[in-house]
């Protein structure tokens, strides 16, 4: 398993680089605008009434003794959060929908793919996977507060129907995070605002270079969709209301 190597982005470094990608799309107004607007976001999510609610998804957690829910995570990740997206686990029977319409789709040989969570949070994605029987499973995430949560979970984890037992939680920045050389599954949900997707999408197209494989994007609550369906080397091989299902190749 991974250590965690990153320090946290501070909460003014976040903030400025929030403020310029939205200055280079928009204008420095709607950039000012955009900012103020995150902020009030978490003021408002601040509330007790707000937190209470997050605790809510519980299922997952109690039947495999694990903390994944987005209750109890710090102000700071919050904030955070705010900026880059805001941390939120996955429900369990999206996932496996997900998955099993890719199984029905591309026809693949699951055991020779390596499923990458990109902005996987507290890990509950990693151990979903793990009911098949991947290569290996990665995590990279970019607050190290998460990721420890992750790395405790994945530890604690136990489950009659795993099969990929090679799991491991990093904590890194998906845009740089070195991709492993083989076929993969990537796995986005709703992680990353447009600038910050380019750039992650541009590093997955250039790991690509020199090796081509297989690769798959499970894009959950796809909000950006059309940067992906604007890049010439990504295929949409299926759409649903909560998700699309993209092939990258040229
Ligand atoms: C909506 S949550 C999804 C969590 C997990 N994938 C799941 O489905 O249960 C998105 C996560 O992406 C992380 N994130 C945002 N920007 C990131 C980046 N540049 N690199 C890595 N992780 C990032 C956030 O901190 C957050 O934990």
């Amino acid at each position: 398993m991974h250590a965690s190597a990153s320090k946290s982005p501070s909460v003014v470094a976040a903030a400025a680089q929030y403020w310029r990608d939205l200055c280079a799309r928009s204008g420095s107004r709607a950039a000012t605008t955009g900012l103020i607007q995150a902020i009030w976001s978490f003021v408002r999510n601040s509330t007790p009434e707000r937190q209470r609610r997050l605790y809510g998804d519980f299922d997952f957690d109690w039947e495999h003794r694990v903390n994944t829910m987005s209750g109890g995570v710090g102000w700071r990740e919050r904030l955070l959060g705010e900026l880059h997206s805001l941390y939120q686990p996955t429900e369990p029977a999206a996932f496996h929908e997900m998955m099993q319409t890719l199984l029905d789709i591309a026809h693949l040989d699951i055991s020779e793919f390596v499923f990458v969570d990109l902005g996987s949070g507290k890990g509950r994605t990693l151990m979903m996977a793990s009911d098949y029987p991947f290569q290996r499973i990665i995590g990279v995430e970019l607050l190290p507060a998460l990721n420890q949560v992750a790395q405790e979970n994945l530890a604690r984890y136990q489950n009659d129907s795993q099969k990929c037992f090679a799991i491991e939680s990093a904590c890194a920045d998906a845009s740089s995070f070195p991709l492993p050389p083989a076929p993969l599954v990537l796995y986005m949900f709703n992680p990353f605002p447009e600038l910050p997707l380019r750039r992650v999408l541009g590093h997955v197209v250039e790991g690509l270079d020199g090796n081509p494989r297989p690769v798959y994007v499970l894009y959950h609550n796809p909000v950006q969709e059309h940067v992906l369906a604007e890049n010439p080397h990504f295929h949409k091989i299926a759409q649903q209301p909560q998700y699309s299902i993209f092939r990258v190749g040229s």
